[in-house]
């Protein structure tokens, strides 16, 4: 008799340690740092935490926790392979027991492979990204603490960093961090464009995570719907009140929640939106959750007739709409209503974005075998052409 597979084996381990909510880092860092030798690389990005005080804040509980603190500073979005090896530098010679990230998933992400770059001579992309080995030393620990919720990279081991020379922008595999601080009141200076395309981010989670396989009755659906639902029930009540801390909080408990392997346990996720957006990152430095907002409908218009039965259960679920099509269409409605941006000209990018650099992007992208159909080369270079 041919087996049904509904769930996938898995093996289900829990890395990092979540304090969460207002008044986090008073509370908890002081504890967490006991467990940490005194040399402390506190890691950030172009500056906000200067500006909203939360840089004050974790320095002085450092200072008091008696812990000596080298700075690696100007961590840029979509953080460089040129940068982690920078940071890497530093952590090595200053013998460096914890590196502390301080910011958004590209803080986060940039530190997650200086720990493990630091501790080898070996170059990581090359061990990584060509000869597909994971690193095999230890990583140095890593503590992070979250200013800006989506990417949900404060609670999983991958990060996402560019090589400006090959123009790839990969996902690579190294230190989850031990501990997270998660305090939604140190996301209300983020600006507005920021909040809705990081919250964005994390509903894309939940549904590349949804359209991967199985596909029937799998606890993880019915919780990643739930997660999208209150993603965007939550997005909705910022746009009423951007600074309600309710809200901020549901979204920063989601977008974790989204990327802590919880809604991918039993399944094999899609993720071919995301293979998409990076690669245009990669030659446009765009915005990632916003890149994201332009091309998921045009995506999902081509791939709504591989499972239609998906799409309407999530229209039903998230949106309260009938049938498939009805699911991309109030998706595509409600990157509308935020405001966020639909065409790929909208996008704040480094190059002009012509036909012939969406060639190269559809030339250079992983098509991943595990969505409701395999994309072609070509059916994606039509995908982000009609974003244009
Ligand atoms: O650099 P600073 O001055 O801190 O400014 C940042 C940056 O300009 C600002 N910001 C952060 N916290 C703030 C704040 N501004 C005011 N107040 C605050 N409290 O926000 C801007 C964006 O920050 P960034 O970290 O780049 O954004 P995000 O969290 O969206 O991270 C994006 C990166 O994460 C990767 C993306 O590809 C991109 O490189 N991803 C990581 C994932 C993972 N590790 O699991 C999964 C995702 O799919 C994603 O690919
Ligand atoms: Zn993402």
């Amino acid at each position: 008799m041919k087996e049904v597979i509904y769930v996938e084996n898995f093996v289900y381990e829990y890395p990092t340690k979540v304090c969460f909510g207002r008044g986090a880092a008073r509370q908890h860092l002081t504890g967490l740092l006991a467990a940490c030798g005194p040399n402390v690389l506190l890691a950030y990005g172009g500056g906000s935490i200067k500006k909203n005080g939360v840089y004050e804040e974790i320095t002085g509980i450092l200072k008091e926790a008696g812990k000596s603190i080298t700075e690696f500073t100007g961590i840029m979005s979509n953080p460089t392979w040129a940068k982690v090896k920078e940071g890497a530098g530093l952590a090595r010679e200053n013998k460096v027991d914890l590196v502390l990230a301080v910011g958004g998933g590209s803080v986060i992400d940039c530190c997650k492979i200086v720990c493990a770059q630091a501790v080898t001579d070996e170059e990581l992309w090359e061990l990584e990204m060509v000869q597909h080995k994971a690193p095999s030393a230890a990583p140095i620990p890593l503590g992070a603490v979250v200013t800006a919720s989506g990417t949900g990279a404060e609670m999983n081991g991958g990060a996402v960093i560019t090589n400006e020379e090959t123009k790839i922008k990969g996902g690579m595999f190294a230190a989850a961090p031990r501990f997270a601080i998660l305090d939604p009141a140190y996301t209300m200076s983020l600006p507005r464009m920021q909040v809705l395309s990081g919250a964005f981010d994390t509903l894309s989670h939940a549904m590349e995570t949804y359209f991967g396989r199985s596909d029937r009755d799998n606890v993880s659906d019915e919780v990643a719907l739930a997660v999208m639902h209150s993603t965007v029930v939550n997005m909705r009540a910022l746009l009423k009140d951007l600074n309600d801390y309710t809200a901020r909080s549901n979204l920063m408990w989601a977008s974790a929640m989204a990327e802590n392997g919880i809604l991918k346990v039993g399944r094999v996720t899609d993720f071919e939106c995301h293979q998409m957006e990076h690669q245009l990152g990669a030659y446009t430095d765009c915005n990632h959750g916003q890149g994201l907002a332009v091309l998921h409908p045009a995506y999902y218009r081509h791939i709504v007739k591989d499972a239609p039965e998906k799409f309407a259960r999530l229209g039903k679920a998230v949106f309260g709409v009938e049938g498939a099509e009805a699911a991309v269409d109030a998706l595509a409605a409600f990157i509308q209503e935020c405001g966020l941006p639909v065409r790929l000209s909208q996008l704040k990018s480094r190059v002009e974005i012509t036909p012939e650099l969406l060639r190269q992007v559809a030339d250079s992208i992983n098509l991943l075998p595990n969505g409701p159909r395999q994309l072609t080369r070509g059916e994606v270079y039509i995908i982000l052409m009609e974003c244009m």
